[in-house]
């Protein structure tokens, strides 16, 4: 199997990690090996089994239709033929995470990059940089509901925008993607779900989230995320609640121009602080809370 081609390092959402090359690669599926195989499937039926009552309904259903199993690694294109079909989204391979351009454009025009290769056996329950098991399991489902989908091309054309006004307006918008594709949480009659991507393919975040005493859980207001610090090397302080997938097409709408200029007269909130204005589902007891290293 090739090694995945590093280009540089890089300062991200993810903590200081590499960014490979930006090309487009053949998910080489012949070339796994027993072990990788083995690794998705103890990881998949791991989550399946705890996400059940804990993920969102949209979540799981979204999994079973797209025929993902334990039993092998899935095949993009297999995948690609149920999900083109259900929103018009294509899974493209890449070597891992792209510079953020290149990203967004991919989004922008519906193409979702996953990354090909899967963690080692001894990274089973943490991996600092996203691999095949993240992308897959965790962010690929939801581009099967036709709101999300929709939620994650505006992201990637604002994305772009973003990028033409300055790095202040990409820290407004990452916060966004931080809050809610990978640590969202959604309310439901029967209860808080779990929605964000970097929560699904996590098993301590997956418990910590929804049933610790520790993190907040506030209602989800997009100039409020805007300013808000997340964590990137713990789990986070607070999380935010959205009421429907509705919600994020509806915020995300309008042009994020004038939106940036008025944070950028704004001071950030530190990750764990809660607002008189905050509509609080849960005010955190903060145990076990860093006392710095927001991000
Ligand atoms: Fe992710």
């Amino acid at each position: 199997m090739n090694e995945p081609r590093r280009v540089e390092h890089q300062q991200t959402d993810k903590g200081y990690v590499p960014v490979y090359t930006t090309a487009v690669v053949e998910q080489p599926w012949d070339d796994y090996k027993a072990e990788d195989h083995a690794t998705w499937g103890t990881l998949y039926q791991r989550q399946r089994e705890l996400l059940v009552g804990r993920a969102s309904e949209e979540f799981l259903a979204a999994q079973d239709a797209m025929g993902m199993t334990p039993h092998a690694i899935p095949r993009f294109e297999q995948l690609n033929e149920v999900l083109g079909a259900a929103t018009g989204w294509t899974l493209i391979g890449v070597e891992g995470l792209l510079p953020e351009l290149d990203f967004f454009d991919h989004l922008a025009n519906r193409r979702f990059p996953v990354t090909w290769w899967i963690r080692r056996p001894d990274q089973i329950d943490y991996i600092a940089e996203p691999d095949l098991f993240h992308d897959l399991f965790g962010h690929v489902p939801l581009l099967m509901n036709p709101l999300f989908a929709d939620y994650m091309q505006a992201y990637g054309r604002g994305g772009v925008k973003a990028h033409g006004v300055g790095p202040e307006a990409l820290v407004n918008l990452t916060r966004l993607y931080w809050c809610t594709v990978e640590f969202g949480l959604i309310n439901t009659p029967d209860g808080l779900r779990i929605y964000g991507s970097g929560i699904v393919s996590s098993k301590g975040e997956s418990l910590y989230s929804l049933e610790s005493d520790a993190p907040n859980r506030i209602g989800f207001d997009l100039e409020r995320v805007m300013r808000t610090r997340y964590r990137i090397d713990t789990y986070q302080k607070t999380y935010f609640v959205i009421d429907s997938f509705a919600q994020l097409i509806d915020a995300t709408g309008p042009d994020f121009t004038p939106l940036y200029a008025k944070l950028a007269e704004q001071d950030a909130i530190a990750a764990g602080t809660v607002l008189g204005s905050d509509r609080v589902y849960t005010r955190g007891t903060g145990e076990g809370w860093a006392s710095d290293g927001d991000v």
